[in-house]
């Protein structure tokens, strides 16, 4: 399945003419969270590796990109398999416009100064919910002895660290960070004795990478319990493949999308316990989930009823991901009533309800709680995608929306959809990417 091609030189925009009930099949790709965490963490292994199941999305071809200009050796024998060989890495450097494209690139923190006892990495980028310090994972490598970790020792961008040699060390992170925790593992498996990380974070892809080092010669014990437990080793041998979990955050858009427009899909290929918080949900509100072994659907068995106003809120995992919440919240304006949702996780995420607003919907928000007042019905609009997550979510109430909808700056949307346009005109969506001039607001095919 391939998706149609803009010239994604261009801005570009995708162009919904919603109003329809999505109906089939999807089957949902590899974990962008997880893939990143794991290309990074392949950079520190000291043989070959093969990774399987690595979604064809831009976000992780920027990071393979970056991988290459360390020196290492990448082949894609088709889209979703990377052959590496990291053992042609010539620096411990990272600084180029690379780096700032993408949140995942602090991983090279971990894992170049695992590999080398050194990494000079610029700060990185990603989607902007506020603050996004990184003052946990610079502790977690001042305690293991690496030098150039305190936030006054970062120059101009720049994260100078120096370790001789990196040793264990008792970890304690006062907020629960999913990248703090990856980068704290990353330094500690090849690091001299034992490292114990204390109110680690327990999202399904901590658990893949640390199942993907353990894999290549690792000693991790405990990922996916707030407690995780590392022996050093002198050598991560590698010479193994490995097959990446598929998205946890893909999937639950597309049982929103479902949701939102009445439709009946069954999403297939997924992990039905990693969907928990936002299967029981969407329960709450009246929709039925059917889960099979690596399949959901979704359906709303009484669609002449009202649905459900619920409340919401995200917290780390296991709780109700933040990288549902935009989406979650599109879904909220279909329940009669009042929704209530709480943003645990990011100072500022709700910046995509303006946008939505423009789509009918009626939400007011107050600091970290949006209220929801349903039920609207969605009308085509063009607006902006303002960053990964918020643009699915317009995704989802363009899908809903009578009329044709311009969801402007979709190339955010890409970083994390694999195939979007192709999987949702699958199940009976009309969807194209266009070229937009945003000068005269034109659009071309
Ligand atoms: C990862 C995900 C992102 C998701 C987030 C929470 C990737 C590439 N990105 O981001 O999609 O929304 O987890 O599930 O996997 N914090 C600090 N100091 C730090 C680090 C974090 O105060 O050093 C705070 C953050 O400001 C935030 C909270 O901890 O309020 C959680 O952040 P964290 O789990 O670290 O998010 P990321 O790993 O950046």
């Amino acid at each position: 399945m391939t998706d149609n091609t803009v010239d994604k030189t261009r801005p570009y925009a995708y162009k919904i003419t919603g109003g329809k009930a999505l109906k089939g099949d999807i089957e949902i790709s590899g974990s962008k969270n997880a893939a990143l965490g794991i290309i990074a963490a392949a950079m520190m292994v000291d043989g070959p590796c093969t990774l399987e199941n690595v979604p064809d999305i831009s976000d992780v071809h920027v990071m393979v990109d970056l991988c290459r200009s360390l020196g290492a050796t990448i082949e894609a024998p088709d889209i979703h398999t990377l052959v590496i060989d990291p053992r042609t890495i010539n620096t411990y450097k990272a600084s180029g416009a690379l780096v700032s494209k993408i949140r995942a690139s602090y991983y090279l923190m971990g894992a170049l100064l695992s590999r080398s006892g050194q990494a000079s990495i610029r700060l990185p980028g990603g989607c902007n919910f506020g603050q996004r310090p990184i003052d946990l994972h610079l502790k977690a490598f001042r305690l293991m002895g690496a030098r150039g970790s305190r936030p006054t020792d970062i120059d101009n961008g720049i994260v100078n660290l120096k370790a001789d040699p990196l040793h264990g060390a008792n970890i304690f992170f006062d907020i629960v960070s999913v990248g703090a925790t990856i980068n704290a593992m990353l330094a500690a498996c090849k690091a001299q004795g034992k490292t114990v990380i204390n109110n680690a974070a327990r999202e399904p892809h901590i658990v893949d990478v640390a199942n993907f080092l353990n894999a290549m010669g690792a000693r991790i014990k405990g990922a996916g319990t707030d407690t995780i437990k590392i022996d050093g080793v002198p050598v991560l041998p590698g010479n193994f493949t490995y097959s990446i979990i598929p998205d946890q955050i893909e999937a639950g858009t597309y049982m929103i999308a479902a949701a939102v427009t009445g439709g009946d899909i069954t999403i297939h290929n997924l992990i039905p316990p990693h969907m928990d918080p936002l299967s029981a949900k969407m329960r709450e509100m009246g929709y039925t989930i059917e889960e099979g072994d690596d399949t959901i659907r979704v359906y709303n068995p009484y669609p002449d009823e009202e649905l459900y106003a619920i409340n919401v809120k995200t917290s780390p995992h296991p709780g109700f991901p933040t990288d549902l919440q935009p989406q979650t919240v599109v879904l909220l304006c279909k329940a009669a009533g009042m929704s209530r949702m709480h943003e645990n996780v990011w100072q500022s995420r709700f910046q995509y309800v303006p946008e939505l607003a423009k789509m009918g919907a009626n939400i007011t928000v107050y600091d970290r709680m949006a209220l929801v007042n349903g039920v609207t019905d969605f009308k085509s609009a063009t607006v902006e995608a303002t960053d990964l997550r918020a643009g699915a979510a317009l995704v989802c109430a363009a899908l809903a929306a009578e009329g044709t909808s311009f969801i402007n700056n979709a190339q955010r949307i890409d970083r994390g959809y694999e195939h979007i346009v192709s999987k949702l005109t699958a199940v009976g969506a009309t969807i194209e990417r266009v070229n937009v001039d945003y000068t005269s607001e034109d659009t071309e095919a």
